[in-house]
């Protein structure tokens, strides 16, 4: 078995599902925030990535990336039925999200959250070799730290939440509160988006535990856990690159031009999750082509909405009534070739995405809460001549960063109909001041930025920082 000194356990695998085992395995990301996040950091890097392959049954034997080893996980059906769709979608997930939609607390689906963490665990303590560091990524492995340490204490263990950490009233409601807490415990670093989640986290470690707590350690078992905000980011260098690329800047030209060379177009890119706020921003904008603010021949608005968690029940619904709101609209006031909203169900490249993000003259980001939010980043890293607007939710991680934004409630619809409107009609230099503020701060603020600040407090002898390369130079 060959080990390693670097291994991150993620629940997925950074490939997407179709990514055969034929020999001719590359990166292949994912929609979804984490692997898009991770990419940047570990594939130049020799590192071993635990994770789930996509599907049921005997896991594929995968070959290595790069210098990444790609060690995957196997579910059956019920364990994806108990652990993914289950525990970690349909309990944690809209739980943790505000509960925006009603969180289900199905007894049989812990046992099995339960037992496929443990063969998380146990995959990771088989790659690692003796003192390695194991950096454990989000809600559906919160067990896995402490089970590692039992299995390994020679180990350095971190952990970091990709979505918020609910506040006690919330957190209180979940059955296995005590456990998943303790889970989170057996990590040496407990890393989160926002202050807020690690305020969170140590009152219910002092109420739950009866543990000494601050925001930045707690005390259990004779052990200090370090805890702390270290908010996500995105590769601006890659962005940067792939909008200056010829091809891209005439894709973005070509698509302006298929869009009927309208004076204004308005992007959404989301996983299609109730957490985005689709239907209230399909809400706003119908009401503001209902009320004759925006007219279709002038204006046109992009949704792309790419599948997620197909199988579980609350996503089915949300995709039928996206559909049909958007069918609706499109009816009642699209005309023959003239559409009022594009709605695009499907992944993309990232080539793609960045023509898209540079088409775009206002990015609308309107989630109703999210751990970060990456799009939005990436919309400013594709801006490199400064001008577009971004709309962006107050409950996206990412406008406590991006605060010249056009910050936002998506709850109130009346409130994003007239940010939209103002975002629409704001003049160039307004834009152009906005948009240099949020790219000095994402300038600062990439991907290593935050991968050297997390790597560091986890090991404060530099060695992980200087081993993934992302120590500075
Ligand atoms: P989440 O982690 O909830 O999915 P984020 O906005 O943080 O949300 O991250 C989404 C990531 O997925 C981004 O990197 C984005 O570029 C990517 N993505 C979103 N939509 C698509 C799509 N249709 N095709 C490919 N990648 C996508
Ligand atoms: O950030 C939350 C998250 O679960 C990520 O781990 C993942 O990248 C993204 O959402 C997509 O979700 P899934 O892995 O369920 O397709």
């Amino acid at each position: 078995m060959r080990q390693s000194s670097l291994v991150v356990v993620a629940n997925r695998l950074p490939l997407d599902d179709n990514a055969a085992p034929d020999g001719a395995c590359e990166w292949r990301r994912n929609p979804g925030g984490l692997a898009s996040a991770l990419h940047a950091i570990l594939a130049p890097t020799p590192a071993t990535w635990v994770g789930w392959a996509g599907g049921v049954g005997r896991a594929p034997a995968l070959p290595d990336v790069g210098s990444l080893r790609l060690r995957p996980v196997s579910l059956t059906e019920d364990d994806l039925r108990g652990y993914y769709e289950g525990f970690a979608n349909s309990t944690l997930w809209p739980l943790y999200h505000d509960a925006v939609q009603q969180p289900v607390f199905q007894r049989d689906w812990w046992e099995t959250y339960r037992t496929v963490n443990q063969r998380f665990a146990d995959a990771a303590a088989e790659v690692a070799e003796e003192g390695a560091a194991v950096w454990v990524q989000d809600y559906h492995l919160q067990l896995v730290p402490r089970m590692l340490r039992d299995l390994r204490p020679d180990l350095l263990i971190g952990f970091f939440m990709h979505v918020p950490f609910p506040p006690p009233e919330l957190f209180m409601q979940l059955p296995r509160r005590v456990e998943l807490l303790r889970g989170m415990l057996g990590a040496d670093l407990v890393g989160f988006q926002r202050e807020q989640a690690a305020h969170n986290f140590a009152q219910l470690a002092r109420k739950l535990l009866g543990a000494e707590a601050t925001d930045q350690t707690v005390a259990i078992d004779g052990r200090t856990v370090r805890t702390g905000a270290f908010p996500i980011s995105i590769d601006v260098a890659e962005m940067r690159a792939l909008v200056t690329r010829p091809d891209v800047v005439s894709q973005a030209k070509q698509l302006r031009h298929d869009l009927g060379q309208p004076k204004r177009v308005l992007l959404s890119v989301d996983r299609l999750d109730y957490t985005k706020g689709i239907e209230h921003r399909l809400t706003a904008y119908s009401e503001l082509l209902r009320d004759g603010y925006v007219k279709v021949r002038d204006t046109v608005m992009v949704q792309v909405a790419v599948p997620s968690r197909e199988r579980v029940e609350s996503y089915q619904e949300l995709r039928d009534r996206i559909e049909g709101e958007v069918g609706r609209i499109n009816g009642e006031y699209g005309r023959v070739g003239e559409p009022a909203i594009h709605y695009l169900n499907q992944p993309f490249g990232r080539a793609q995405l960045a023509a898209l993000y540079q088409t775009a003259d206002v990015m609308v980001v309107t989630p109703l809460r999210d751990g970060m939010n990456l799009v939005a980043k990436e919309f400013v890293a594709a801006r490199e001549d400064g001008s577009g607007a971004l709309v962006l939710s107050e409950f996206a991680g990412s406008a406590a960063e991006l605060e010249q934004a056009f910050l936002v409630n998506p709850h109130d619809v009346d409130g994003l109909k007239e940010t939209l409107l103002r975002a629409m009609q704001a003049d160039r230099a307004d834009l152009a001041a906005r948009m240099a503020a949020m790219r000095r701060h994402l300038a600062g603020h990439d991907i290593l930025v935050w991968a050297r600040a997390y790597l560091s407090a986890l090991d404060d002898t530099g060695h992980l920082a200087t081993l993934t390369g992302v120590a500075p130079g």
